[in-house]
């Protein structure tokens, strides 16, 4: 009954934005089971886009869980400075494997997140489900990171690599 409790805090938390309640994001439903119960953390950017930072799987440890606030559908990273960092769902066309962020500056995507029984979930018109993927080295990636399903490309189902994955709002953790 844990889990239904948590959701109906949520849903209370979401209705009343702006609400300062903190939750960390949580990892079930892989198919593989050492991508469960793994906290979302901010990391290490694209060497190609120093100004932003991903979203990464940190581990099974609260210890480096990013903490968030739902702000008007926006899902908003807490920081000590308050700078004005959010979730943010980049949107490629033509994409099935997108990737999610954390942005100085949100662009498009990252309004509209909600929470459901199957926990946290994006856009409805832009998302289809939640990947996690494997660090892209090439690319400047130290850890696995978010990435997201586009809803209006289909192929591949799943793509290489990654493993779907729900995300869910648990209360900050005290540790
Ligand atoms: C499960 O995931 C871990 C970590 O990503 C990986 O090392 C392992 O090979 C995966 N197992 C299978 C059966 O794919
Ligand atoms: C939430 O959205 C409404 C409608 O767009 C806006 O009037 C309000 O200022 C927003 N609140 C916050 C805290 O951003």
């Amino acid at each position: 009954m844990k889990f239904f409790a948590t959701v109906a805090l949520l849903a209370t938390a979401v209705a009343a934005a702006p609400s300062q309640r903190l939750f960390n994001l949580k990892t079930s439903g892989a198919s593989n089971s050492s991508h469960n119960d793994l906290y979302i953390s901010v990391g290490h950017g694209l060497i190609s886009d120093p100004l932003n930072s991903e979203a990464v799987f940190s581990g099974p440890s609260a210890n480096r869980a990013a903490a968030f606030s739902f702000v008007n559908g926006t899902i908003l990273l807490d920081t000590e400075s308050k700078a004005p960092w959010a979730l943010d769902l980049i949107n490629v066309a033509g994409v099935r494997k997108e990737r999610a962020q954390i942005s100085v500056k949100p662009t498009h995507g990252s309004k509209g997140f909600s929470v459901s029984r199957q926990g946290v979930e994006g856009p409805s018109e832009t998302w289809d489900g939640w990947l996690w993927c494997p660090a892209d080295m090439a690319a400047g990636q130290f850890l696995p990171n978010l990435h997201f399903l586009s809803k209006s490309v289909q192929d591949p189902a799943l793509p290489a690599g990654c493993d779907k994955i729900q995300l869910h709002a648990v209360p900050q953790s005290s540790a």
